[in-house]
This record gives C-alpha cells, structure tokens and sequence, in this order.
C-alpha cells in the first residue's frame, strides 16, 4: 500500500515538478515518508521544486512539541528530505489569531495551487484530518472542537497524557479541490469505519464518505482496512 501511494506522488512530480502536496500525519503515512526519502536518496524523484503542506495540528502545539502532527512531519519527511522551510506550509496552531492562521493556510494554497495531491487518513469517527463529525463539506481551512473519540484516540502519538481540545485543519472543499484526493487506511481496527464511509450514507456525520463524491479519487487500503467492503 505504502509504495503504491508513493508511486502516484512521484509520477504526479515528474508530471510536474513544481506541485503543492498534501502530508498527513498519524501512523497510517508513515511507510509512504520511509519510501519517499529513501527514492530521493536515490535519485529517483527530486522534491526541491515541490510545495508542501501539512493537513492539521492540534491547537497549542508546534513543531517542537514531541507528538504534534507538525513534529511527526518534520520528523518523518521534511528533515530526512531535506525540505526547504520556504517550500512549506504549516498551520499556526500557537497563534492567539487562529483564524489568521487559517487565512494564511487558504492563501498559500490559492497562490501555490491547486493541491495536486492531498493525503489524508481516517479517523475511528470517520474524520479527515481535523475535520470531525458534522464538518461541513464546503470548507476551507478553519479550526473546531476536537470529537471525545479523537481526543481519547489521539493520546497514543504522545508518552503522557496531553490536553487536547481543538484542531485546526485543512477543509474538505480543499479535498473536492485536489487534483488526487488520497485517503490511506490500513489494520483491522479500520475496517468498519471504511466500510461505513466507502459503502454507507454520504453524510457530513462520517466525513470521510464525502470519497464516494470524488471521481479522481484513490483509495488505498491493506488487506485489513478493506476486510469488511462487499464487492
Ligand atoms: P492514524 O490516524 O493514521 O494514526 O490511524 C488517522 C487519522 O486520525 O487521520
């Protein structure tokens, strides 16, 4: 699963060298980061002229914060790729004027766009990125009350327990928008939120099943996640 998503980002950068992608966080990318820097290691795809942006932060937190999102991208890709800071574009989620950040978020997408590719994972509640249960299908950047489920789920990126209370995040307008959606899934305890959001209701209370609306859309599920789906 890992080196298939990694093979539709590095066609769409020789297509385009200069593309604005989307980076996830959670533990479902992480193989995709892996892959990615070791191709660049090896000469297999140069990501210089590339823009980046990072789907979501916790509201509070930086990238000095051990278990943030901005952290894990640092981390897993933008430090071993080697990614200029003037390349990227990631959430303010300290700022006193949030929606300052957001506004900056927006801006940097219209000006570097459009989002060639977007990662995105799934939550336990079926969210994308921060949006949770109830996000409305036509935003843009924007923050909001973190869903008790992402709160308790999201204790296990840090080693002690972390006060989480809002999100900020990329909106699922930006998904409509994207050039290839891409929503990852893998392990068994995502399989019934897969099944609910690919093969239930499309409904703003299971964010992820606005995929069932995207016709350049790519799915990419292990064995596990797809489990339950009936063909
Ligand atoms: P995970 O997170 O990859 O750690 O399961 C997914 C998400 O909440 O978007």
């Amino acid at each position: 699963m890992c080196r298939a998503a990694a093979d539709i980002i590095l066609n769409q950068i020789k297509l385009k060298p200069d593309s604005l992608i989307c980076l996830t966080s959670g533990d479902t990318p992480a193989g995709i980061y892996k892959l990615l820097v070791e191709d660049a290691q090896q000469g297999k795809v140069d990501f210089s002229a590339c823009y980046f942006v990072g789907l979501d932060e916790w509201v509070g937190m930086d990238k000095n914060d051990t278990g943030s999102c901005t952290n894990f991208l640092y981390e897993t890709f933008f430090t071993p790729a080697r990614i200029d800071p003037s390349r990227m574009m990631i959430f303010d989620a300290k700022a006193a004027n949030l929606d300052a950040s957001c506004a900056a978020m927006d801006n940097f997408i219209k000006e570097k766009g459009p989002l060639a590719i977007m990662l995105v994972g799934i939550g336990m509640n079926g969210h994308i990125g921060l949006n949770e249960p109830g996000a409305d299908f036509n935003s843009y950047a924007h923050h909001s009350a973190l869903a008790p489920v992402t709160i308790e789920v999201g204790q296990k990126y840090f080693t002690h327990q972390t006060q989480l209370t809002e999100g900020i995040t990329l909106g699922l307008k930006h998904l409509q928008e994207a050039k290839i959606p891409m929503l990852l899934a893998s392990g068994i305890k995502k399989a019934n939120i897969i099944k609910l959001a690919l093969q239930g209701e499309v409904t703003n209370q299971v964010p992820a099943s606005i995929f069932q609306t995207l016709s350049s859309a790519y799915v990419m599920l292990d064995e596990d996640a797809a489990s339950l789906l009936v063909h």
